[in-house]
């Protein structure tokens, strides 16, 4: 049975830190069903007990997933002593929740990254064996020819000798800028950047549009979220609440 500590149940979904909800607890503004319950450490049911801070309703979620459109300039890791990490631009409620991010974007790239605090959902998406696809769209100093669609579609040697797995490679415009999408099956440090090295040119934007089949949402503005609907969830294997 999924029993928990009524102050950690409060705490977890993000109401208030956890001595704040020890004080409310003990100044009796929370029940258990029809019960007032003044013991921190008395045990909720999250199946079956209902709990009620100042006689409103709160519902137990255990994991929350969130689209953020990242923008360049910030970090993706969740502390930092000087820099911007993307869990600053979560409101204090959230950052309570323990997101984390689903892999990670370089400092100067932007678009889709997926936070959660679902560990399995971000371990499964991020194996190498799932083969989770990833779109992205690079802008370059230089076209790089056609030959690097045939190159990315056989497996572009990186500067470490590391052979990467096929990848399509598409240009969606050569003037005034030279902008290209590729979709690739892995995530390895800097990938897109080296791959694109190795065919000759240099990224000089790059932006996450999609995972899986989960885009980014061409409403966020960077450095705006929100949360995914439940067909997002679960097309990425995640479980909805
Ligand atoms: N590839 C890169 O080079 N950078 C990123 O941020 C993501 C993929």
């Amino acid at each position: 049975m999924p029993k928990m500590r009524l102050d950690k149940f409060l705490k977890d979904q993000g109401l208030a830190s956890r001595s704040e909800v020890k004080e409310w607890i003990k100044k009796g503004r929370v029940r258990i069903n029809d019960r007032v319950e003044r013991d921190p450490g008395a045990h909720v049911d999250t199946d079956r007990d209902q709990v009620f801070l100042d006689g409103n309703a709160v519902c137990y979620r255990e994991f929350v997933y969130y689209m953020l459109n990242k923008p360049k300039g910030v970090i993706t890791a969740t502390e930092d002593m000087k820099q911007e990490t993307v869990l600053d631009l979560l409101p204090e409620e959230l950052q309570r929740r323990e997101l984390f991010p689903v892999g990670r974007l370089d400092k100067d790239t932007e678009g889709l990254l997926l936070l959660t605090n679902d560990g399995i959902f971000a371990h499964e998406l991020l194996s190498p064996k799932k083969h989770v696809t990833k779109l992205y769209e690079a802008e370059l100093d230089v076209f790089p020819g056609d030959r690097a669609i045939a190159a990315f579609k056989q497996g572009v040697v990186l500067d470490d000798g590391y052979q990467a797995l096929p990848a399509d490679l598409e240009f969606v415009s050569l003037s005034p800028r030279v902008i290209a999408r590729v979709e690739v099956v892995e995530g390895k440090f800097h990938q897109i950047k080296r791959m694109f090295k190795a065919v000759g040119a240099t990224v000089t934007a790059l932006k996450r549009l999609r995972m899986g089949t989960v885009w980014l949402d061409d409403t966020l503005k960077p450095g705006e979220f929100r949360e995914l609907t439940e067909e997002e969830i679960l097309a990425l294997g995640g479980k909805p609440s």
